[in-house]
Order: C-alpha cells, then sequence, then structure tokens
C-alpha cells in the first residue's frame, strides 16, 4: 500500500502521481488494477453521488461510510478523506470527526483553509493524523466565494496563498491541495515546499501530482465541464474501458501530457 513517504519521495524523483476522488468498492479495485497512486473520497460525492448542488449537507456519516467501502475495494492506494462542511470548525470537533475517518481505513483527513487551521493542524498531527490542507478554490466555502471562480489571480493575492500555505506546512501539514489557481503559483508552491506533496486540480502541470473527480473524467458529468476536466473515456472501448480510462489517467499524469495548456489557468503574476 501507498505510504505518505512513498508520496514524498516521488516528489524527491520527480515522479508525478495520480489521485482520482472514489466513492464505492468496485471504482476502488478498478482503480487499483490501474495502478492510481492515491485515492480522495471527496465530498465531492455530495454532488456526484448524493444529487446535491454542493458538498455542503454531506456528514461525517457520510464520508465514514464511504471511505469503509473504498478501503475494501483497494489495497493499493494512499487514501485521503474529507472532512466535510462545519466537521472541524472546533479542535474538539476536529479530532473527534478525524478519528472516525482513520477508523474507516483512510490515512490522511483532509480540510478546507487557510492559516487559521494551523493549529488544527498541530494537534491532529501530534494525535497521529496526517493532515492535507485544500487551498484556493474551496467547495464548502462557496458562498463565501461567490461560485467556482479561479482563485489567486493577482500577485498579492498570490503571495497571500503561499504565506497560507507557508502557515499550515509549518504547523504540520503533510500534503497540500490547490484547487483552481494560476498554473504558475502552482509550480512556486510545488518549488518553495520541497518536503511537501502538492497535489493540483486546475492548478497547472508543476504540481506533483493530479487528481480529478472520477464521474468528470468518465465524461460522467452533466452540464457545465471545469475547464481543467479531460474526459478519459472518449478513447476507450470494450468491457475493461473504465479500468483502460484510469490507466491512461495515471499514465498521462506520469508522462505530464495531462494537464495540457487548454487545461489550465494561464494567468502572469
Ligand atoms: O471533494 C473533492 O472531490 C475534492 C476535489 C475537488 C479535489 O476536494
Amino acid at each position: 500500500m501507498i505510504s505518505l513517504s512513498d508520496l514524498r519521495q516521488f516528489k524527491q524523483q520527480g515522479r508525478k502521481f495520480s489521485c482520482l476522488t472514489c466513492y464505492d468498492a468496485s471504482m476502488a479495485k478498478a482503480m487499483e488494477l490501474a495502478e492510481i497512486d492515491s485515492i480522495l473520497v471527496g465530498d465531492s460525492l455530495g454532488m456526484a453521488i448524493q444529487g446535491r448542488d454542493s458538498t455542503l449537507p454531506v456528514t461525517v456519516a457520510d464520508m465514514a461510510y464511504h471511505t469503509a467501502a473504498v478501503r475494501r475495494g483497494n489495497q493499493h492506494a494512499f487514501l485521503l478523506t474529507d472532512l466535510p462542511f462545519m466537521s472541524y470548525a472546533t479542535l474538539n470537533d476536529a479530532l473527534v470527526n478525524a478519528r472516525t475517518m482513520m477508523q474507516a481505513g483512510a490515512q490522511m483527513v483532509k480540510m478546507e483553509g487557510t492559516a487559521w487551521l494551523a493549529e488544527t493542524v498541530q494537534v491532529l498531527t501530534r494525535n497521529g493524523i496526517p493532515v492535507c490542507i485544500h487551498l484556493g478554490l474551496m467547495p464548502q466555502s462557496v458562498h463565501v466565494f461567490g461560485g467556482y471562480k479561479l482563485q489567486a489571480r493577482t500577485r498579492a493575492a498570490a503571495d497571500q496563498l503561499i504565506a497560507d500555505c507557508q502557515a499550515v506546512v509549518d504547523a504540520g501539514a503533510a500534503l497540500l491541495l490547490l484547487e483552481c489557481v494560476p498554473a504558475q503559483l502552482g509550480r512556486e508552491i510545488a518549488e518553495l515546499f520541497p518536503g511537501v506533496p502538492v497535489i493540483g486540480i486546475g492548478a497547472g502541470v508543476d504540481t506533483d501530482g493530479q487528481v480529478l473527480v472520477v464521474q468528470d473524467m468518465l465524461g460522467l458529468t452533466f452540464g457545465r465541464v471545469a475547464r481543467f476536466v479531460r474526459n478519459f473515456m472518449k478513447e476507450q472501448s470494450g468491457e475493461t474501458a473504465i479500468t483502460d480510462a484510469f490507466r491512461a489517467f495515471h499514465t498521462a499524469v506520469q508522462d505530464q501530457s495531462f494537464p495540457a495548456k487548454e487545461h489550465t489557468f494561464q494567468v502572469e503574476l
């Protein structure tokens, strides 16, 4: 099973790693066959599985249920799980709910936020729970942002985001996830933190790992498709098509053909 040390080693070696969201055991098994490096049990399951219009209604019990199913289906990938909306607003909530995810089979929990999470990161890490911090576009804060939009479009905003990364890394964050930021900023952050793997979604080709929501990369998104999505199912056929799509994603991440220019946000900072 891939560990956090393996992800750190991949970064040191310059070997890009693949990550997909996953919510059930059969998809998790197909990802194991395709040797996907890491799986995120994302609270995007609110939209992808439950048909909601945001991640806000997702509960701790939902996340634990899907984490256990995914872990049973996949013994290969590094598995991280989202702490859902308002489940880490206090230190005590963060501890209790992160314990639930780790006991369900997660190897790490992910929280959305900025420097304000530093103390939470420190306390969880001290208690044996590795933490990923999700910055840039944070879907749990969609009503604060006023929509799903590109973040850190100016030098000042990019510098603020870098300062937030520094604060959570200093507190012990072991992984960073950047969503919807200029490709230049993705590269800067990956370079600034040599000991901390950085996963990107709409953050350019230079982050250490790439993540996509599984329904998006299988072409199961009905409605607006985000710029950073590539449909890997299009090129497949036959009964192993889904596993082949996962394998194609893994290969494209490793050889850096994904994300291509058309999937990234090119803003000069
Ligand atoms: O919940 C999720 O699927 C995520 C991805 C968008 C990275 O956080």
